[in-house]
């Protein structure tokens, strides 16, 4: 059987890794400035991860949601903890889609309402409710296009208002950082006024914190930066540093009803033991801190670079916009300097590594990414 080839591909296998450093199965080192799109957050085949993921699917790997997880409560009271969302409840899926489709279904059963507000270049996932709020009409299928979800300029507070007017919206739904649109921060400004707004009007304000969530961007949360609280939260990628997993963190005001939402493998207890085993890393390493100084770091010493136009982004979520296309450099870096990186549309250059990644490494990838500039197209 063929795979369905739905990704152009670099001809490279990666086959193992550790911490920021992956290996292809020539044996050829890389540096992970990618992070496998933003999932690695504890680093690769991290001792205490392996051992816990080990532990426990040599003891039980999974069984139902009807039966009582106790690891399931351990996370969400770990989490509750260092997010500072102590007072949410925690809704427990396989993938960010997914944790934005059922935080859109709960705004819409608690409100009774079916539009969502969602902003340009927005990134929420490829399933129903989550791609038809996605800003690529190239993904949107048919059976997607329900007229549900209205998109207006990231910032433009005056066109949110305009369309909660009219009464039928039940959320907003906000990146933290647009990831995927190309490194985009809203502003804190912007983001205090949408929580007013929503507030006011009833509305449920979610913030995607799939990518920029998890402490990537220095905070735990890239909303907190703007001091706000949304009523939801979803969460997915570096939750369980590669195991598939999502989240929704859900405000007290929601009340569950049984059956309304549901999953047959979500929060299971291998995905929960990796979970777990992240958060204690984070606790042991301050991988939150590092993502904000080895962050600040890159930030300022990627600025002013040759052929360099902007550089963006909050911790370890940064995006270094060229004058040229960057298609080439993407795989200059891959082929010659043994770099990792990502990219958003064409002139974007997309970093998200390991929160692990060292001031060392961080150095390391500025003079190769110096190099690949000077190089590149000869
Ligand atoms: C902000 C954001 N939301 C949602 C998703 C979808 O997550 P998944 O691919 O796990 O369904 C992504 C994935 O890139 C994302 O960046």
């Amino acid at each position: 059987m063929k795979l369905f080839d739905v990704y152009p591909l670099f001809d490279v296998a990666i086959v193992s890794g550790r911490g920021c450093q992956i290996r292809d199965s020539h044996g050829t080192e890389y540096l992970d400035l990618y992070g496998g799109h933003a999932v690695i957050s504890v680093g690769h085949a991290h001792p205490v991860y392996v051992k816990a993921v080990s532990d426990q699917v040599a003891k039980l790997g999974f069984y139902s949601n009807s039966v009582i997880n106790p690891l399931q409560q351990e996370l969400a009271d770990r989490l509750g903890k260092v997010s500072g969302y102590d007072d949410y409840q925690l809704f427990l899926i396989n993938s960010g889609a997914e944790a934005n489709e059922n935080a859109m279904k709960l705004a819409s059963f608690h409100t009774g309402r079916r539009r969502v507000i969602a902003f340009d270049k927005a990134f929420h996932g490829r399933t129903s409710a989550a791609v038809e709020a996605t800003d690529n009409p190239k993904i949107v299928a048919p059976l997607n296009a329900n007229g549900n979800v209205t998109f207006v300029t990231l910032g433009d507070i005056e066109a949110v208002e305009r369309e909660i007017a009219k009464g039928d919206v039940a959320a907003v739904i906000v990146e933290g950082i647009q990831g995927v649109g190309g490194i985009r921060i809203p502003t804190d400004d912007f983001l205090r006024q949408l929580r007013d707004l929503t507030k006011r009007e009833g509305v449920v304000l979610i913030a995607d914190e799939i990518q920029s969530g998890y402490g990537r961007s220095g905070k735990f949360f890239a909303h907190q930066y703007a001091g706000i609280r949304p009523d939801m939260i979803t969460v997915a990628k570096g939750i369980a540093n590669g195991f598939p997993m999502g989240g929704v963190l859900i405000s007290p005001e929601f009340k569950p009803v049984y059956g309304q939402l549901g999953t047959t493998f979500g929060g299971n207890h291998l995905a929960c033991a990796a979970a777990i085993a992240v958060l204690k890393i984070f606790e042991e390493e301050n991988l939150v801190e590092n993502a904000g100084l080895v962050g600040d770091y890159l930030l300022e010493a990627l600025k002013g670079l040759p052929g360099v136009k902007e550089v963006r982004g909050r911790g370890l979520m940064i995006g270094i916009e060229m004058q040229e296309p960057v298609k080439a450099l993407r795989k200059h870096l891959i082929d010659v300097e043994h770099v990792f990186t990502g990219v958003s549309g064409t002139n974007v250059i997309r970093l998200l590594p390991p929160l692990c990644l060292t001031m060392e490494e961080a150095k390391d990838f500025v003079a190769r990414f110096t190099r690949a500039l000077a190089n590149v197209g000869e």
